[in-house]
């Protein structure tokens, strides 16, 4: 199931999964070389403009969320994704990130606007250089559309056994 799953986000994202992986290769640690404040900055950035977004479609889906928690909360995956400590797992457990958006509307168009923002942060983080941006773009822009494939997938799968009494055990893994 992961390997469609990346399989449909690369389709979709028109990011080769081996371009959205390029944060994983060997002597690539985007958190060594960028330290601690960047990530801050740049979460900080991306959710200052997502809260402040003119489409409120976009900015409603971020209305039961507190923005200090969701800058934390992002930073601290980032950081544990890119090489550093893991703080977000110490904190919040394991990220499935599927699981956890799925309350949210999580569609195509939510996904771009998503990408749109995290350009400009990116775009307007200076402690950021040119290589490492497309690297992290094209993990972010991939894990945007796999996180649309993995909900769109157990919404539907969700389907036959929504209300079957006893049935609830045969969708915990989706
Ligand atoms: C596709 C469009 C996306 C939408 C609409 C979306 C929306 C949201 C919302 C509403 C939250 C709750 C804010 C909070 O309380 O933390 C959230 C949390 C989070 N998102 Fe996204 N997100 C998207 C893509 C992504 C991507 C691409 C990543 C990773 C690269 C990501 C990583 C996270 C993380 C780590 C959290 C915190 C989860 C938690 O600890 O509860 N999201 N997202």
């Amino acid at each position: 199931m992961m390997q469609s799953l990346q399989q449909k986000a690369s389709e979709w994202s028109g990011v080769q999964i081996a371009d959205a992986f390029a944060i994983d290769k060997d002597q690539t640690n985007l958190f060594q070389k960028l330290g601690l404040q960047a990530f801050i900055n740049l979460s900080t950035n991306f959710y200052n403009r997502v809260y402040d977004d003119e489409e409120e479609w976009f900015r409603s889906i971020f209305a039961n969320s507190e923005k200090e928690k969701a800058i934390q909360n992002q930073y601290e995956f980032f950081i544990q994704r890119m090489g550093g400590p893991p703080l977000y797992s110490q904190r919040r457990g394991h990220p499935a990130l599927i699981a956890r958006h799925r309350p949210f509307r999580v569609t195509h168009e939510a996904a771009e606007r998503w990408i749109h923002h995290m350009q400009q942060a990116l775009d307007t983080t200076s402690d950021i250089d040119d290589d490492s941006k497309i690297k992290m773009m094209n993990f972010f822009r991939h894990t945007a559309y796999f996180v649309v494939a993995g909900v769109e997938l157990k919404d539907k799968n969700q389907h036959p056994c929504k209300d079957a009494p006893g049935k609830d055990h045969a969708c915990k893994n989706f």
